[in-house]
Order: C-alpha cells, then sequence, then structure tokens
C-alpha cells in the first residue's frame, strides 16, 4: 500500500503544483471555464506566484519558493448563496486551528478572514464563488500563508511569517498537508450543520469585543466588535449604537 498521507482525503487528493503562475486563483477559475472536469478537493499549488490577487483588489505578495500560496476547488452546492459566508468562516476557522496549533493562541482571525499573529498578517483567504440561479455551483478557495520568507516590500505593513516567529524554518508540505486537513474537516462539519461556527468564529476574532481605533466611511472612530452578520458584515458598537459594515466601508486602525 502506498504511504500516502493525503489518500483519505478529499482536499489535497488531487495536487497540481505549478512552477510559476500569475495566480493560482485565475488558474484554477479558468480550468473551470474550459469545463475541465476537476474532482472537489484538487489543490493548485504554486512555486512562484507572481501576480497574486488579495481581497479588495489588493495584490498578494510571495516571495517564490518561500511560502504557501495555492487554492482549493470546492462545489459547496448545499451552502444557499444568503449564506455564503458560513464557508469564509469555516476555512479561516481551519487555518487558525492549524497556525494556532504551531505557534500558540496569538494566531487570531482578522475579519473577515486574515490570520494574524499578535499585530501581524501571516495569512489571507480570497474565496471566489460561483453561483448557478439561486445555488453555488463551485469556490475557489485561495489561501496564501507566509511561512519562510523574512523580508517583505516597504509597502506591506504589519507583516509577519512562521520563521520570524519560530525562528526557524517550517516544511512547506507538511503545513499543506495540516491546512487540507483542517479545512476538510472544518468544510464537513459544516455540511452536516450549516451555521455551526458562528460562535468558535467570533471567539477567534482579533480584537473582539474591546474598544479600538477603525477608520469607518473614511473616518476615524473607537469602535467594538460585538459580531457579525449572516452575510458577513461587521457589527460595531459605536458609542452606543449598533451598525453593520462591510469590508469597504471600515478598515482597523494597527499601529
Ligand atoms: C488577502 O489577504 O487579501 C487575501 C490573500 C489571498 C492570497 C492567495 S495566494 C493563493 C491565491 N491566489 C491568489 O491570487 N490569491 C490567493
Amino acid at each position: 500500500m502506498q504511504n500516502n498521507t493525503f489518500s483519505s482525503l478529499i482536499v489535497g487528493q488531487k495536487i497540481v503544483t505549478l512552477r510559476q503562475v500569475d495566480s493560482t486563483n485565475n488558474y484554477l477559475k479558468l480550468q473551470l471555464a474550459k469545463c475541465e472536469p476537476l474532482p472537489e478537493g484538487t489543490v493548485i499549488l504554486a512555486e512562484d506566484q507572481y501576480a497574486g490577487r488579495g481581497q479588495v483588489r489588493n495584490v498578494w505578495h510571495s516571495q517564490p519558493g518561500k511560502n504557501l500560496t495555492f487554492s482549493i476547488l470546492l462545489y459547496p452546492v448545499f451552502i444557499k448563496p444568503d449564506f455564503q459566508f458560513n464557508l469564509n468562516i469555516a476555512v479561516s476557522l481551519a487555518i487558525n486551528d492549524v497556525l494556532r496549533s504551531i505557534v500558540g493562541p496569538s494566531a487570531k482571525i482578522k475579519w473577515p478572514n486574515d490570520i494574524f499573529y499578535e499585530d501581524k498578517k501571516l495569512g489571507g483567504v480570497l474565496i471566489e464563488n460561483s453561483l448557478q440561479g439561486s445555488q453555488l455551483k463551485s469556490s475557489v478557495i485561495g489561501v496564501g500563508i507566509n511561512v519562510n520568507q523574512t523580508s517583505f516590500p516597504e509597502s506591506v505593513k504589519n507583516v509577519s511569517s512562521l520563521r520570524e516567529i519560530l525562528h526557524q524554518d517550517y516544511d512547506l508540505n507538511v503545513l499543506l498537508q495540516q491546512l487540507c486537513k483542517a479545512i476538510e474537516r472544518r468544510y464537513c462539519e459544516l455540511k452536516e450543520n450549516p451555521g455551526t461556527h458562528l460562535t468558535e468564529y467570533l471567539g477567534a476574532l482579533y480584537r473582539f469585543g474591546e474598544d479600538h481605533p477603525f477608520i469607518i466611511d473614511g473616518k476615524p472612530e473607537v469602535a467594538r466588535i460585538v459580531g457579525v452578520n449572516e452575510r458577513g458584515f461587521l457589527k460595531l458598537d459605536i458609542n452606543g449604537s449598533l451598525r453593520s459594515f462591510n469590508l469597504k466601508e471600515v478598515s482597523f486602525v494597527i499601529r
């Protein structure tokens, strides 16, 4: 019998490693557009992703060979489009599970789905869903984790890597396996019981329940995170008044 740690899993059973690609999300979406029959759980992994994309049109920088940049294909047809944020919750919790097990409880999820260590970003997630009628058809889960990189572009603020925290390299293959397993576990939990992860997600949120400065509609305000609604909007208590915001309307102020 072949000793393959991925053999019993959906996520990571098929891994396509690309030497160089603009973005693993773009690559996977292109394959889907060409109607390539791809099994659920297929992973596209890039050694050198030279035009990685982040949320709200940000760029994702990653030094070739140093980090994990990959995308997972899922077919979450059981999720109603109005509740698609539950997939972001499941995936970010999964990544946080793994990173907490490596660096400890200072790993947190910065809403909506960045992974932070103390006040620095360790990883990010870009989920791109496609709909068919009133159903989710496929989901491309793009994950970038800063693993062994120690110098970052001047323009990238509040960033760290596992190497900077642990003072030693972390094996990229081991981490990929851990992440695939954890994402599969959280995804299966979601399938069995949609909406099951909200309490855990809030418990893992960076700066939950504390007063902190934000930029809200372009203005500095001190506010407290009190929740996240089913559409994924951040619920803030601003001087006793409760309001919900999408990603374009609010940003965290981090010293
Ligand atoms: C963010 O923090 O804004 C999300 C970053 C997501 C980066 C990953 S790297 C693999 C995948 N391919 C991309 O182009 N982006 C995601």
